[in-house]
């Protein structure tokens, strides 16, 4: 059976084609197509992917060369880290069911590197996880490594650096994986990445949350919406949409910010939301979202407003939780319609009421299409996430989640060679870990994540979706706290709310050693990190292999011979 659908214009269009699914006889095939979006082939949106994926059969290949550009997103010129010199990096593109391979080639002098995909479970694929001091060393100049994985989930993500705060000077892209979408659309304008901009280098920056007493990070000048923007007087200029009239757009947001929560519109228009980080939602309407850093949304936004004028696309940054300067409230994109006589110049729309909260979407809002109860837990823990002074070092504060210790392990010895090289988990105290070995594979794990400071914190757990049984303001009182397990949420980056505490649940499902944290940069630079190491060390070992283990241990030599820092 062959089918073939229709994905709209994109950038990187011309390199890509339809994958071709293989027979399963069992099943009914459907096309996908602009009124049957719930279709893929044999497969459609009721396939719950966290145990059913298309095999196509088919390789994506990437590779990413990882160097220094002087680049102006906004107009002003920044030494920028990025891939194959351009911000923001390739799109990395795929159907649901093919398997991913990005081979990634280190041209910075001083830094290490490597990519993290964000969301991406990785079944079986620890070592493709890209976390610098969990599952590899960094890749050391003029060093290579291929990443390999699968994609078993379909939706909107990025990639991004894993190594100190690299991704923040630039070093990041969109990651599309095309599969069935819980409503219709006619055409897909793929990822809109919307983040804060520093003109200086984020290293130049990265000691002021560590040395001012409060931890106050610093503050952008800027944002940009796929990697562009206006500033000031200067020669930036805007990014911009064309919309079809009449037609449904289907636009993938993603924040890929160091610091900022936005909140998002598009003046005049309403949006569908159908998709939460991988996850197909129950589509629910509204006309502002918010996002947090690391958090996807999937909207589709119906060209149904008047042809002859332009629109904003809005990001504005929530200032009720962080602080801000006044140009960075300005990021902006444009949407106009497709005409013959097309209008030019800026919009002059009026934007949607824009409530500043930092809190996440209504729960009520976050329905998954598919659903899952959620066991009783096999292992509770508690984290409690403080900002403490720093002791041993020159830094004035850090973050401390739990443990004895803020997150800041060495470079040179992952988590997962000590695993295997020991057969156990013996970890020093600067990993912050929580040992999971022990637990029969798929139970049940519940984190308590609580921080009294007033401060939200979007929290990203690698290799899992994560259940949000509950959320609240104050502290954590367990009496007092009903847990949702029919049917939670479940996604992989969420918001612990300022002053207040989640409760997590996830399932011991991928052998390996995965990391949650804090995806405010500053944050995981100041500590806001701990180590959930899972599965036996016998399951880690053979997720690994022989080829996997020689390779992590080829880029660890290679990397003790650069001679470069091995801690933050
Ligand atoms: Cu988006 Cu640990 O990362």
């Amino acid at each position: 059976m062959r089918f073939s659908f229709f994905f709209g214009t994109f950038l990187g269009w011309a390199t890509w084609t339809a994958a071709v699914p293989l027979e399963h006889t069992k099943r009914q095939s459907c096309a996908n197509g602009p009124t049957a979006r719930n279709c893929w082939g044999d497969f459609s949106i009721d396939d719950d992917m966290t145990n059913t994926w298309p095999d196509t059969g088919v390789t994506r290949s990437y590779s990413f060369d990882v160097g220094l550009a002087t680049l102006a997103p906004d107009g002003v010129e920044k030494v920028m880290m990025v891939v194959n010199g351009q911000y923001p990096g390739p799109t990395i593109e795929a159907n649901w069911g093919d398997s991913v391979q990005v081979e990634v080639c280190n041209n910075l002098f001083q830094n290490g590197t490597s990519i993290h995909f964000h969301g991406v479970r990785h079944l079986n694929t620890n070592h493709a996880d890209g976390a610098v001091s969990q599952t590899e060393c960094p890749i050391a100049p003029g060093d290579c490594h291929t990443y390999r994985f699968k994609a078993t989930q379909h939706g909107s993500s990025w990639y991004h650096s894993h190594y100190s705060l690299q991704y923040g000077d630039g070093l990041l892209g969109a990651i599309v994986i095309h599969g069935p979408t819980t409503a219709n659309w006619d055409i897909d304008l793929g990822p809109l990445l919307i983040t804060d901009h520093y003109h200086e280098s984020v290293f130049d920056l990265a000691d002021e949350p560590l040395t001012s007493l409060i931890g106050i990070p610093p503050v952008a000048v800027n944002g940009l919406m796929n990697g562009k923007n206006a500033y000031l007087t200067g020669t930036g200029s805007r990014a911009e949409f064309t919309f079809t009239p009449g037609k449904k757009h289907l636009l993938r947001l993603v924040n890929t910010g160091s610091e900022m929560i936005f909140r998002f519109a598009v003046d005049q228009h309403r949006m569908t939301v159908v998709a939460m980080d991988f996850i197909p939602i129950q589509p629910f309407e509204t006309d502002t979202l918010l996002i947090a850093i690391g958090q996807r949304y999937d909207v589709i936004i119906e060209a149904d407003q008047s042809p002859d004028v332009a629109y904003w696309a809005r990001g504005v940054p929530m200032t009720s939780c962080f602080a801000i300067n006044l140009m960075s409230t300005d990021i902006r994109a444009i949407v106009r319609y497709e005409s013959d006589t097309p209008v030019t110049g800026d919009p002059t729309s009026t934007s949607w009421l824009m409530l500043d909260t930092c809190a996440d979407e209504d729960l009520s809002n976050l329905v998954p299409h598919i659903t899952h109860s959620v066991g009783p837990s096999a292992l509770t823990q508690n984290f409690n996430a403080v900002l403490l002074p720093s002791q041993g070092d020159n830094y004035a504060v850090r973050w401390r989640v739990g443990g004895s210790e803020p997150y800041r392990p060495p470079k040179n010895n992952p988590v997962v060679k000590q695993v295997i090289d020991t057969a156990a988990v013996n970890l020093t105290a600067d990993f912050n870990p929580t040992d999971l070995t022990s637990l029969a594979p798929s139970s049940w794990v519940y984190l308590i994540v609580e921080s009294l400071a007033p401060l939200p914190h979007p929290l990203h757990l690698h290799g899992h979706d994560t259940y949000v049984l509950a959320r609240g303001t104050g502290p954590y009182v367990e009496l007092l706290t009903s847990l949702e397990l029919e049917s939670p949420p479940r996604r992989d980056t969420f918001n612990l709310p300022q002053s207040g505490y989640v409760v997590l649940a996830f399932q011991t499902d991928n052998p390996g050693s995965w990391l949650l944290h804090c995806h405010i940069q500053w944050h995981i630079h100041q500590g806001f990190a701990l180590t959930l190491v899972e599965g036996s060390p016998s399951s880690i070992q053979g997720v690994y292999g022989s080829g996997e283990d020689a390779e992590m241990r080829r880029v660890c030599q290679n990397w003790g011979s650069s001679g470069l820092e091995t801690t933050d």
